[in-house]
């Protein structure tokens, strides 16, 4: 038996409604979810998916897993991840040839690569949630997906480069679905689809109307309608404008009001009559 919790060996046929639905929906992903690597038990699919992108894997390759036993979230928190819970998945991003270079550091018009890929599968993910169970997730910026302040959602965008050379991007998706005792640092602040929603739904159409709806993202971005997916996330992202948030600074935390997403995909907040930028961390609600 392999000890190694992000071995290849122990990759295993998806269940049957994963299966059944990657199937309906190979043509509308294109590459996405192709192939698929699946777990019953594993570290962090991030970190699989990244071990795998290092070894060549091409763009679309995707890691999913029933359980983590390390998973992770943003800002080196931990994601809790038991088995038959959730859906924890990740796909390998790469730059187009030629894009390499100019997709690290912020184009001239626009987020560079990872950062537009950070808002895309928010957009990606809140748009298959409600349209395959009539959720009405909403994105916290920059793409946590939540329902009345609840976390239902998080997404930890990973980019791995060669000097200034982007080489790939992990996108990783944790998605509550069933609801079970969260820790007590988070139960105050997470929920799950069918706790919301309080009946069954069906995990094996969201992941694969995830992979669609990232499949189609990836296409703007990669035609330069960036504009496109930053208008439907201001879409899908009502608390960016007008809500009370607390943000850090090097100086200390400060309070404002959100004030909507500026072209580069920063949050925009207003604090004492000024507007300032957030590009990195998170905004607490107050
Ligand atoms: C967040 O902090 O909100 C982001 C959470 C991201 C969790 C997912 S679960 C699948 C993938 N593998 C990980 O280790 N993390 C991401």
């Amino acid at each position: 038996m392999n000890s190694d919790p992000n071995s290849l060996h122990e990759a295993v046929t998806p269940p049957a409604d994963i299966a059944e639905a990657l199937e309906a929906s190979r043509v509308r992903r294109g590459g996405f979810g192709t192939p698929l690597y699946y777990f019953p038990t594993i570290g962090s699919t991030n970190d699989m998916a990244a071990r795998l992108a290092a070894g060549g894997a091409p763009e679309g390759t995707t890691v999913a897993a029933e359980a983590q036993t390390s998973g992770r979230g943003r800002l080196g928190r931990t994601w809790f991840s038991p088995p038959g819970a959730g859906l924890y998945l990740s796909i390998v991003i790469r730059p187009d040839p030629g894009a390499r270079a100019a997709s690290t550091a912020s184009a001239p018009a626009g987020p560079g690569l990872p950062a537009a890929l950070t808002l895309a599968s928010g957009v990606a993910l809140a748009e298959a949630v409600r349209e395959t169970t009539g959720l009405r997730a909403e994105i916290k910026w920059p793409n946590d997906l939540v329902v009345e302040r609840r976390k239902l959602a998080g997404i930890l965008a990973e980019a791995s480069a060669q000097g200034t050379d982007l080489d790939f991007v992990v996108l990783g998706f944790g998605v509550n679905v069933r609801p079970v005792t969260y820790p007590p640092d988070v139960a105050q602040r997470a929920t799950s689809i069918e706790a919301e929603l309080g009946r069954p739904v069906d995990r094996g159409l969201l992941l694969a109307r995830t992979l669609e709806n990232l499949a189609v993202c990836r296409e703007a971005l990669r035609g330069g309608d960036i504009a496109g997916v930053l208008g439907r996330w201001r879409r899908l992202s009502p608390g960016a404008v007008g809500a009370r948030v607390e943000w850090r600074t090097p100086a200390g935390p400060v309070t404002g009001r959100t004030a909507g997403l500026d072209e580069d995909g920063a949050l925009l907040v207003e604090r004492d009559g000024r507007l300032e930028r957030v590009v990195a961390g998170e905004v607490i609600w107050l």
